[in-house]
């Protein structure tokens, strides 16, 4: 019996493994992603059910529990090189001579490749299992980040055929843009600083001590060279690339051979625009020598070989003018200098604002308005200003002054050292803090509306029918002074108001009366405390059971609950989250937050938090929600598909298990039907996560 549980294992295992290769190595999927991921819950159940047979390269383990307590530092048994850098074709032509000439008549042919802006990693294959991944580190002694290259999908943990003994393998792991534009939002949406680019971002992922962290910064890999290996390998490095996908090892498919430096030249030109429409970053191209014979000859000069070079695309830059320079007030208060530009092409899009981040970094740039700017796209992606060309400035132009009031109340503001949040490795400015410039007037309307507009948002209060336009009103007319204020309107106040009419005043009622029980996490993220979205607002709520609680708590009691010392190991990620606890600990101090909290608690009545049923229904799910919908918010809704074991994915892949739709639904779902990916509504979800009913004795009927 135990025999054949573990073929069936064994079966599993391979079976999942084909269809990776397939689906990373070869882009070519045989199967949906519904089957996909039933073979996957299938192994993990076994698996569960019998832990003997559980081995370190099974599919199912990735994500290490326990992290680290440092890095270990490994030597490379080959050293990483570095390569010499080109920027122009007469660049190129030289190093085509100085190959030439050292290799004294011997045939030669090169291999162009996108150069990959991530970060260069070894992996050591020992019989083909996955045994170490290391960083370059000063390119002979690296950091061991095993734990979390094993959580990239597209790295296999184990080879497949014929493979030598050791095989060290190195290429680059990379963010896609779209993860990183995703996880830039999350991060915003927490108060966290920005990640500058995706290497950075690689970069910092591949920094965590913890590899449940890394593990959801969906990084990805490509083989792009060998390192040490047992036996012959291959002739030519394209043989080695064709050997590499053979195995099972993901290459990137833009590869092309070029017999003179001529047809480089043609590929370098041809990928100098159409690099943006690639869904990774890359800044330049890499260019081989083919016969692996020749590198002997041709050797290294100090860190970089003699059969490689690299030509490097400058980053996009376009030069525009700043018009004006506004400063806009967040919900937290904080002042943003934003820079109006003359709009401009960069990259694939028409720029006409740049964010200046904060007032330190206006003096480190002094930039002012009218002057002449460069702008790059950080990650092709956000606009920045990286240079003033003072030679341009309009005569007369004076340095934009620091704000002593508020641009909207005229209030004074407050100025305080900010930490910069973040691993050194991925944020874009290096020093440790900026000042931030705050807005604390109570009745400071733009702040107030602000606030309010966050307060009803999807996401916290879901106040429908309470958008923009009425609050401008609400506030202008006097209405509303506060968070609370909403709660005490009355039909007719809203009468008095341009443009509502007696339908949609009884609707806007309505809708706020609905909001009065809307659960208590909600509330408690409405309040827009800094660093408290919707997740640690539930943890809260689940933890203290109501705002009575979380008022009276101590820093210490908030700490535990935010950071527990068991759960937040490591040191970074412990003094983030007792940035929160201080942050909840602050808001409370305020008499006049409790006024307005104590006030709000007179009209709305929470529901407290239920004990949400967990079960593991969507287990090796990974969902895609899109539209609005009836029942859930966003955040309920992806936080009932975790409760339930399943995965949220924003973007609908062939790996999408399903979609759930709601109304008016868009793109989502046009590409779920282009891949034929199944999509529910929210009703049929439900269904899918409820549990059996319990047995109803009292009525005397029994449920199966
Ligand atoms: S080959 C000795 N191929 O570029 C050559 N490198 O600036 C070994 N990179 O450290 C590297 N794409 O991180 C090679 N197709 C590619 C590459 C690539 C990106 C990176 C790699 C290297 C850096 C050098």
């Amino acid at each position: 019996m135990a025999k054949e549980v573990k073929k069936q294992i064994e079966r599993l295992r391979n079976e999942i493994r084909r269809h990776d290769y397939l689906y990373y190595v070869l882009n070519q999927p045989e199967i949906a992603d519904q089957q996909y991921d039933k073979l996957f819950s299938e192994l993990k159940s076994l698996e569960e059910a019998n832990p003997q047979f559980i081995t370190s390269d099974s599919p199912t383990q990735r994500v290490s529990e326990q992290p680290l307590e440092g890095f270990k530092k490994v030597e490379h048994a080959v050293p990483m090189l570095s390569i010499d850098n080109t920027y122009n074709a007469e660049e190129l032509r030289a190093f085509d001579e100085r190959v030439a000439k050292g290799l004294d008549g011997r045939n030669y042919d090169y291999v162009v490749e996108l150069k990959i802006d991530g970060v260069a990693s070894s992996l050591r294959y020992e019989k083909g299992v996955l045994v170490l991944g290391a960083t370059r580190g000063d390119g002979t002694k690296g950091d061991d980040i095993t734990h979390n290259i094993r959580t990239i999908k597209a790295i296999p943990l184990r080879l497949t055929g014929d493979v030598p003994d050791v095989l060290e393998v190195r290429g680059e792991v990379y963010m896609p843009k779209k993860a990183f534009q995703k996880l830039n939002e999350e991060r915003e949406k927490q108060g966290e600083s920005l990640l500058a680019n995706p290497r950075n971002a690689a970069a910092g992922s591949l920094k965590q001590l913890d590899a449940k962290i890394t593990a959801k910064r969906n990084l990805s890999f490509f083989a792009y060279a060998l390192g040490e290996v047992s036996g012959k390998f291959a002739k030519t490095h394209y043989e080695s690339l064709e050997k590499f996908k053979k195995i099972g090892l993901p290459v990137n498919p833009n590869i092309k051979k070029a017999e003179n430096i001529d047809e480089v030249i043609e590929i370098c030109d041809k990928w100098k625009n159409k690099r943006f429409e690639l869904d990774y970053q890359i800044d330049g191209l890499v260019i081989k020598i083919d016969q692996l014979n020749h590198y002997e000859i041709l050797g290294t000069t100090g860190r970089a070989p003699r059969w490689c070079m690299s030509y490097k695309y400058e980053a996009e830059r376009e030069r525009t003018k700043i018009l004006s320079i506004d400063v806009q007030v967040g919900k937290t208060g904080i002042l943003t200098p934003v820079a109006n530009l003359e709009p401009v092409q960069l990259a694939g899009t028409t720029v006409k604002r740049a964010s200046l981040h904060n007032f330190d970094e206006i003096d480190r740039l002094d930039v002012r308005e009218g002057d002449t700017v460069v702008i790059e796209k950080a990650g092709e992606i956000i606009p920045q200003i990286v240079e003033v060309r003072k030679e341009f400035r309009p005569k007369g132009a004076k340095p934009f002054p620091k704000p002593q009031v508020c641009p909207s109340c005229g209030e004074k503001i407050q100025i305080i050292g900010k930490k910069r949040t973040g691993k050194k490795e991925e944020i874009a400015h290096k020093s440790e803090y900026t000042h931030a410039y705050i807005c604390t007037n109570k009745n400071c309307t733009t702040l107030l509306k602000e606030r309010l507009n966050y307060f009803v948002g999807r996401d916290q209060m879901n106040i429908e029918n309470v958008g923009p336009s009425l609050i401008e009103q609400l506030v202008e007319s006097g209405l509303v002074k506060n968070l609370a204020d909403i709660y005490k309107l009355e039909k007719e106040d809203l009468l008095g108001l341009e443009r509502i009419a007696d339908k949609s005043a009884t609707n806007i009622i309505e809708a706020v009366g609905k909001s009065k029980h809307q659960p208590l996490w909600r509330l408690i993220a409405a309040l827009g405390i800094r660093h408290i979205g919707g997740e640690f607002a539930q943890v809260l709520a689940s933890s203290f059971g109501s705002i009575k609680k979380i008022q009276d708590a101590s820093l210490d009691q908030l700490t535990q609950v935010l950071a527990p010392a068991l759960k937040v190991k490591d040191p970074k990620k412990r003094e983030e989250r007792q940035k929160r606890a201080k942050s909840v600990c602050e808001y409370f101090k305020n008499p006049r937050n409790n006024m307005i909290v104590n006030d709000l608690l007179g009209y709305v009545k929470p529901e407290p938090p239920e004990k949400t049923s967990k079960t593991n229904k969507l287990t090796g799910k990974t969902i895609v929600v899109t539209g609005s919908l009836k029942n859930f918010t966003r955040d309920e809704i992806k936080q009932t598909i975790k409760d339930n074991g399943g995965k949220v994915s924003s973007s609908v892949s062939k790996k999408t298990s399903f979609v759930v739709a709601g109304d008016d639904a868009g793109s989502k779902l046009d590409k779920a039907r282009q891949l034929q990916v199944k999509v529910i509504d929210e009703n049929k979800f439900l269904q899918l996560i409820q549990k059996k009913p319990k047995s109803k004795k009292k009525s005397g009927f029994l449920w199966e």
